[in-house]
């Protein structure tokens, strides 16, 4: 093995030689005298000497104390470097290139934006057969692509990967209760709670609050359009999808077109710091290290969640004491606390407790903004580009409000171009790339020297699989007759999954397909969408979690 180590020059304190295979001797310039007798050819082996000028150094009354504790210090750390990079390659799986103690992470410590990366090891993962191998700094991650293996850990063998890594250790946090961060039998219970809160009926219930709020993404789009058609159309689907989510997660009006950033935004934007070089950057360190993150206060909840809880409880109060429903996702909670009387598990354990129900509202939040508002964006601007299929897709829904008299739950929701175009947009950019489980029970893939071990994390990486040219022909290309009926049988099974697979799959995609759906419908039907001059391509936020376009995303709306 040979370790490449940033080695400082002599004259400033550290030199690093490297002899032999992998041996690296480290001496301060304490212990060297520059005397002129010692060349680097003399030392046989010796890779650097680092003096600044000199040729010749002597090593010189060097504390025999020091020299072994240095030794075993720097062959613990080629130890444990050897045994904690050679984990994929034991295996005969791939890595691509990375540094020792940072692993891969160092696209979000050294690159401009992490899109590079990741773009790289989605990239790789193809070449490399469907099998990629990752450390984030130390721990290793499998990336996969392979339909067939992903079939197997999402769906078949799912009991040996239930989990997913905590994005915080601390019980004190409150995302510590959140759906998405549970594990084991807790994630089991509070999913099959959770699980009817999101069929179909409990959705339609839901319909007219969509409905509503696009209306009015529409009448403020037609009211700029009139002065200015190039609108910031991330920036007002991201108020749409704000305001959908205050009235169906929270039963607050967040009215977030009227007002000039009303608190609730305010406080969202900080559930949202994720999308950022310091957020990410503070959520590996919560995952990784979660006792530095203990240190370094970054694992506590901050000031919005307080805001959150106050709202959630005095509308809980509110309703509680006048019997007031309103269909949305806080109603159908309560009323799950109630008729199933679930406050308790078997083990005593609180569920439906009000801090676990704030927990599952700010999920829904931070799970459903970015996705939902990135999606209206990416399948407009795919719209936009390709004037033909907008066309295809306004006379469907023409169609529909003719036959019905106006937009139905059930009309939106079985439109069939409808749901080929917003497919065709979650295949070209899903908005989770990657998504990530735990081993929970030793594993062999199938067919693989592949041995998972318990908390070994597995990546599956949509964005590879679905424009992976053994299943997709013409990958870059917007295409959504692919997902027409007639040709469901060309789709390889487990190659889209913008929603992941199998019993941990996204709890709400009737939900935030139904979103998407209303808001681009209507839309469509009072304006016609055009690429803005300077806006052709989508240029994607460099920091963020989940795929966002970059603020200022422009797109040309017209009313017809
Ligand atoms: C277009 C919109 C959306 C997309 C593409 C999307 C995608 C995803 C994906 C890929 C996962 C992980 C699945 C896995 O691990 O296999 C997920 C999980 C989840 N999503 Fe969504 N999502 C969307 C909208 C929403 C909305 C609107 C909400 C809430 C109102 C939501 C709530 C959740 C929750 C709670 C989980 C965790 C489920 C669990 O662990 O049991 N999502 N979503």
């Amino acid at each position: 093995m040979s370790v490449a180590f940033p080695v400082s020059n002599g004259a400033t304190g550290m030199i690093g030689l490297v002899t032999g295979e992998g041996v690296l001797i480290v001496l301060y310039r304490g212990c060297v005298e520059r005397e002129g007798l010692y060349s680097s050819a003399e030392l046989p082996g010796v890779a650097f000497i680092i003096t600044r000028g000199e040729k010749n150094s002597k090593i010189k009354k060097m504390d025999p104390w020091v020299l072994l504790a240095t030794l075993v210090v720097v062959l613990l750390s080629v130890w444990y470097i050897k045994s904690r990079y050679t984990h994929w390659s034991s295996m005969g799986v791939r890595t691509g290139f990375f540094l020792p103690f940072v692993g891969h992470s160092f696209g979000v410590l050294f690159c401009k934006d992490m899109w590079t990366p990741m773009e790289m090891g989605h990239k790789l993962c193809i070449e490399f057969g469907g099998f990629y191998g990752v450390y984030q700094f130390t721990k290793p991650q499998l990336l996969i692509s392979e339909p067939d293996i992903m079939k197997l850990i999402l769906i078949k063998d799912f009991d040996h990967f239930t989990d997913r890594p905590a994005l915080t250790s601390d019980k004190d946090n409150i995302t510590s209760h959140s759906i998405g961060n549970v594990t084991g039998e807790e994630w089991k219970i509070l999913r099959a709670i959770m699980s009817p809160t999101f069929s179909s009926g409990k959705i339609k219930r839901m319909f007219s609050l969509v409905c509503q709020n696009a209306d009015t993404l529409v009448t403020s789009c037609l009211h700029q359009a009139s002065k200015n058609p190039a609108l910031d159309m991330k920036d007002m689907f991201g108020r749409f999808t704000m305001d959908s989510i205050a009235s169906c997660a929270f039963g607050i009006d967040c009215s977030s077109f009227v007002r000039e950033k009303p608190e609730f935004v305010q406080m969202a934007e900080k559930v949202f710091g994720l999308s950022s070089f310091s957020g990410m950057l503070k959520l590996i360190i919560r995952m990784s290290l979660p006792r530095l993150a203990r240190a370094l206060g970054i694992s506590r909840d901050g000031p919005e969640v307080d805001f959150f809880r106050n709202v959630v409880e005095e509308t809980i109060r509110t309703r509680e004491e006048s019997g007031q429903c309103r269909g949305d996702f806080l109603d159908l909670m309560l009323e799950t606390r109630h008729q199933n009387n679930t406050t308790t598990t078997g083990k005593g354990k609180a569920v439906l407790s009000n801090d676990v129900v704030l927990a599952q509202c700010i999920t829904f939040l931070s799970a459903g903004f970015d996705t939902v508002s990135s999606t209206l964006y990416f399948v407009s601007h795919l719209l936009a580009q390709h004037p033909d299929q907008q066309h295809r897709l306004r006379q469907e829904l023409e169609a529909l409000v003719e036959e019905e008299g106006q937009l139905t739950y059930q009309g939106v929701m079985e439109a069939k171009f409808l749901q080929a175009c917003i497919n065709e947009a979650l295949r070209l950019y899903p908005p989770a790339m990657t998504t990530v489980r735990t081993c929970t029970k030793p594993y062999q893939i199938p067919g693989t020297q592949i041995r998972l071990r318990v908390g070994d994390e597995v990546l599956y990486s949509t964005r590879a699989v679905q424009r992976d040219p053994r299943f997709w022909q013409h990958p870059d290309k917007f295409q959504p007759d692919r997902f027409l009926p007639h040709n469901n049988h060309l789709i390889t099974p487990c190659s889209f999954l913008p929603f992941g697979m199998g019993p941990r799959n996204c709890i709400a995609m009737r939900f935030g397909l139904m979103e998407v759906k209303v808001a681009l419908s209507k839309l469509l039907l009072k304006s016609e969408l055009k690429l803005s001059p300077g806006h052709e391509n989508i240029q994607m936020k460099n920091w963020s979690i989940i795929a966002t376009p970059v603020s200022e995303s422009r797109i040309d709306v017209t009313p017809i």
